[in-house]
């Protein structure tokens, strides 16, 4: 029943691909919640680093996540009650650790229900993941895939990490190369083009471009045309 009246737009796509921004200004364009799932699995890598075990390790994961608890909303993300910082969710350790949380079975599982419970508590909502709308919520009104080529998701990412040079370019590409392995390849929670989705190349274009796009389609979907359920 709850679901019925929960409104939730999903936006999933590989790393630097622009979800994160572009779900933020379809958000704030719709007055919608934001939740951004990969902080949770950042705060789970964060936590497994914490305790001293090795991220890379499915069997020391998922000890180290014994009876933790996660919770998740707009901005917020809890480990045990103790809130992650930006600054952490956001350092190069926790980066290089996620994927490999994420990887694990039981890690996926255990915060299913965490992604599902914080967009019921939100009821409209913008999720960005990599299986926000194969998923977590395949219910939602409107999927949306967003993609870029290697070289300017790469471009983007030495941008963010402020130190452009040749080198830096080429250590970006690999770093995204390993990070579409992990996402693509994993068993459970693969990234791939939800069913039914709309799918968006934001090469070329601007955070404000792809995310008016976005709200075309919805008002296309309010109005009866192409909604998914
Ligand atoms: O989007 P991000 O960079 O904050 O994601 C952090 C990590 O979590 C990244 O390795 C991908 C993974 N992730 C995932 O497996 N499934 C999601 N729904 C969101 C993120």
């Amino acid at each position: 029943m709850r679901r019925q009246k929960t409104v939730v737009i999903t936006i999933d796509g590989p790393s630097q691909s622009g979800k994160s921004t572009v779900a933020r200004l379809v958000a704030q364009a719709l007055g919608f919640a934001h939740l951004e799932t990969g902080a949770a699995y950042r705060a789970v890598a964060w936590a497994v680093l914490r305790k001293g075990a090795d991220p890379r390790k499915g069997e020391a994961v998922v000890d180290a996540i014994s009876g933790m608890e996660v919770a998740l909303g707009p901005g917020w993300v809890l480990v045990n009650g103790e809130p992650a910082s930006r600054r952490i969710l956001g350092s190069r350790e926790v980066e290089a650790a996620a994927p490999w949380v994420a990887a694990v079975p039981a890690v996926r599982k255990s915060l299913l229900p965490v992604f599902r419970k914080a967009i019921r508590e939100a009821e409209r909502v913008v999720v960005d993941g990599r299986d926000a709308g194969t998923v977590i919520w395949p219910w939602a009104q409107l999927k949306v895939f967003l993609t870029a080529g290697l070289e300017e998701r790469a471009m983007r990412m030495v941008a963010r990490r402020r130190t452009p040079s040749a080198s830096s370019v080429e250590a970006a590409l690999e770093d995204l190369k390993w990070r579409d392995r992990m996402d693509t390849r994993r068993r459970i929670g693969r990234l791939r083009p939800p069913p039914g989705g709309l799918v968006l190349d934001t090469g070329g274009r601007s955070p404000e471009d792809v995310a008016e796009a976005i709200l075309q389609v919805w008002k296309g979907v309010l109005s009866g045309g192409g909604t998914h359920e």
